[in-house]
Parts: structure tokens; C-alpha cells; sequence
């Protein structure tokens, strides 16, 4: 086995990134190295999409099974003429209402791409992310980065530099410091191969803005899936197990909130007593009817305002990591705006134990 190498760890100002360790950061990339760096959803691990060893590196950092494809980053929409035969008209649509952000387009074509980037698919995901950092990585290096979120496959994404060396330290070159993304959740991935477009991952743009630009849009079924539930979805990285801290988590799902909280309760007795430590995930709105009773409350934002959930969702679930609870007890929220992608992210933890109430 290789020897591990020391992760490099860069502060780089978003307002102004140095030129300097952006351009030497671009080089890295270029010739094959793995750089992670900041977008306004999660970090990303990069690696030179052009370069079918260089991406095959982050599999291999990763622990990501081969058959799940990576998004390609691009800088504009521009570029993406030089690598898909054809930029359908509602790509320029969607680009120049979301482009930049959190909008992964999957569109035919991208046979420039190696089958290590595309999962052996006839389609390729595209996206512009909108972070300076991001934009000027992708600029410097010159070429397309393909970059799935950088964490070990399987465990929460990260949104900070820290949780990427936590994951990655000594298997990747370098790591671009941007301080915390600010959505918190990954893009959403959009099919628009087909006849009618397809939200596959749920995301930071949300189906509202989604619809207004193109009229009625389907969710993939697997989107709503407790997780590893069998058959195939369109979505290869949907089959597998995800976004989840080492604990088990539990996760309870109805529109009574109290109702909601009642049951979180009584489990939580039920492993206490059990000599199980709980943890409870919960909003600021119910946080307090946990108080005093000697488990670890995590109060992931506010449920009527999603945003802020998004954006602690991945950071809260690795702080049980820290706190080593056995259980997660973790109360769902509406699966509206935001809430779609913090419902989807919450059931893939679950891993399939979701408690209808
Ligand atoms: O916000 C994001 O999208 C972040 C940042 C770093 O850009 N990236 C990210 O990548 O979340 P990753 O690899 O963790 O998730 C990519 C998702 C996977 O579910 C994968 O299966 C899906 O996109 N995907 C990629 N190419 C696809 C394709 N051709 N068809 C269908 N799904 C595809
Ligand atoms: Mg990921």
C-alpha cells in the first residue's frame, strides 16, 4: 500500500483567493493530484475528469463503489459545448436561471468522459458551482474536475475543512480551507435526458424554482425510499446506503409534531433503560421538551425555516460521532422547499429505520 502522505491544509479568503495558491492548486489538479475544495454545498474532492487514473483515485480515497458516477464541474456554461455533443435549449434555460449553483444537470452524450466518471451511463452530470473558490480552482486547473462531496463514502458530507480532514487526512494532496459551505446540502441532481425532467437527488434548488422554469417535474420514487430498499434506481449513488453517523438512527416521520416528540420520548426511555446513550435529533422549536432528562440534544435549526436545517443537517450528525450515542432518535421535518433534501438525507441515515407516525 502506498504510504500515506500529508494532507496539505490552505486557508484561502472566498472574497479574494489568493492567486498564487489557487494557480498552484489548479497545477495539482492538472496533473493528476486530488485537491478538495469549497462549494456552496458541501466540499468537493476533485480530480482531473479528463484523467481516467487521476479519478480513479478518488474512488480509491473515497471507498466509493465504482458504479456511482461523479459530477463533472465546469466554470460556465460555455464550456460545457466542448464535452456533450449537443447543449439542449432547456440546458440554457435551466443554466441561466441556476448557473451558477446547486443545479446538477445529467444530460446525454459525455463520451469525452471515461466510463470511471460516468459509471459506464450514456449520460453525464454537469454542474457550475457558485463559489468563488470553486469557480477559480476550476479556471486555474483548466480542465473539468470531477468531484463527488469529499468524505468516506457512506458517512455524513462535509461542510467544513475540518470534517474533510477527519475523513481524508493523509490520502489526499491538498485541501482548499473556504470556511463552511452555506447551504449545507448537496446540488440537486436533475435528469434531463429523458422526455420529462426527473429530480433524482433532491437538493439545494428546490422543485418551486425548479417547476417555474420547466413546468411539472417527477421525483424519482427513490427519492422518498427509506434507503437500500432494492431495485434500481436511475440515480446509481441512490442504492446506496448514505450521509450517515456510526450510530444507528432512528427516524420519525409524521405531520403531528407532538405526536412526533411523544414517540421520540418514549423510545428514548425504552433505550435508557436499556442502559443505551441516546441521542436526539431535534429543532429549536421542540428542543426543550427534551430538557433535563440526561440525553444528548442536537438542535439542528429551525423546522419552519429548512435553510437553517440544511445547513446543520451533516455537521450535527457527525457531532453524535463526538458525543458516542448508540441511538440516534431523529425527528423529521415537512418535506417542503429545502425540507425535501433534509428528509431524503435524514431516511438514507436511517438506513431504513423510519417510524411512521
Ligand atoms: O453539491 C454537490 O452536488 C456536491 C458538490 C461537491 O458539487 N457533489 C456531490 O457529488 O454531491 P456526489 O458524488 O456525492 O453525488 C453525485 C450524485 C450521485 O448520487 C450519483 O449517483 C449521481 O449524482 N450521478 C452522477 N452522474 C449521474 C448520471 N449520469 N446519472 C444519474 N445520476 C448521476
Ligand atoms: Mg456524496
Amino acid at each position: 500500500m502506498e504510504k500515506a502522505r500529508k494532507t496539505r491544509h490552505l486557508v484561502v479568503d472566498p472574497r479574494q483567493p489568493d492567486v498564487a495558491l489557487i494557480k498552484e492548486a489548479g497545477a495539482i489538479l492538472r496533473e493528476g493530484g486530488l485537491v478538495a475544495f469549497p462549494t456552496e454545498t458541501v466540499y468537493g474532492l476533485g480530480a482531473n475528469a479528463l484523467d481516467a487514473r487521476a479519478v480513479t483515485g478518488i474512488f480509491e480515497a473515497k471507498g466509493r463503489p465504482a458504479d456511482n458516477p461523479l459530477i463533472v464541474h465546469i466554470d460556465s456554461l460555455r464550456t460545457l459545448g466542448r464535452y456533450v455533443y449537443k447543449v439542449p435549449p432547456v440546458v440554457s434555460r435551466l443554466a441561466s436561471r441556476f448557473w451558477p449553483g446547486p443545479l446538477t444537470l445529467v444530460l446525454r452524450g459525455g463520451h469525452v468522459f471515461h466510463p470511471v466518471v460516468t459509471g459506464g451511463l450514456d449520460t453525464v452530470a454537469v454542474r457550475v458551482p457558485a463559489h468563488p473558490v470553486a469557480l477559480e480552482l476550476i479556471r486555474a486547473a483548466g480542465v473539468p474536475v470531477a468531484a463527488p462531496s469529499a468524505n468516506v463514502s457512506g458517512r455524513p458530507s462535509p461542510t467544513t475543512a475540518a470534517h474533510v480532514l477527519e475523513d481524508l487526512s493523509g490520502k489526499i494532496a491538498l485541501v482548499l480551507d473556504g470556511g463552511p459551505s452555506g447551504l449545507g446540502v448537496e446540488s440537486t441532481v436533475l435528469d434531463i435526458s429523458g422526455d420529462c425532467p426527473v429530480i433524482l437527488r433532491p437538493g439545494g434548488t428546490i422543485l418551486r424554482d425548479l417547476e417555474e422554469v420547466l413546468g411539472p417535474v417527477e421525483v424519482d420514487p427513490a427519492v422518498n425510499a427509506s434507503a437500500v430498499d432494492g431495485g434500481c434506481p436511475r440515480s446509481p449513488g441512490m442504492k446506496y446506503a448514505h450521509y450517515a453517523p456510526r450510530a444507528t438512527l432512528i427516524l420519525f416521520d409524521g405531520h403531528d409534531q407532538r405526536r412526533v416528540v411523544a414517540a421520540v420520548l418514549a423510545e428514548a426511555r425504552r433505550f435508557a433503560a436499556g442502559g443505551h446513550k441516546v441521542g436526539i435529533f431535534t429543532y429549536s422549536e421542540t428542543a426543550s421538551l427534551y430538557d433535563g432528562k440526561g440525553y444528548s440534544v442536537i438542535v439542528a435549526g429551525q423546522r419552519s425555516e429548512p435553510g437553517t436545517v440544511a445547513a446543520l443537517l451533516y455537521e450535527s450528525l457527525r457531532r453524535f460521532d463526538c458525543l458516542d450515542v448508540d441511538v440516534i432518535l431523529a425527528e423529521g421535518m415537512t418535506p417542503d422547499g429545502l425540507g425535501m433534501a433534509v428528509m431524503n438525507r435524514l431516511r438514507r441515515a436511517s438506513g431504513g429505520h423510519v417510524v411512521t407516525i
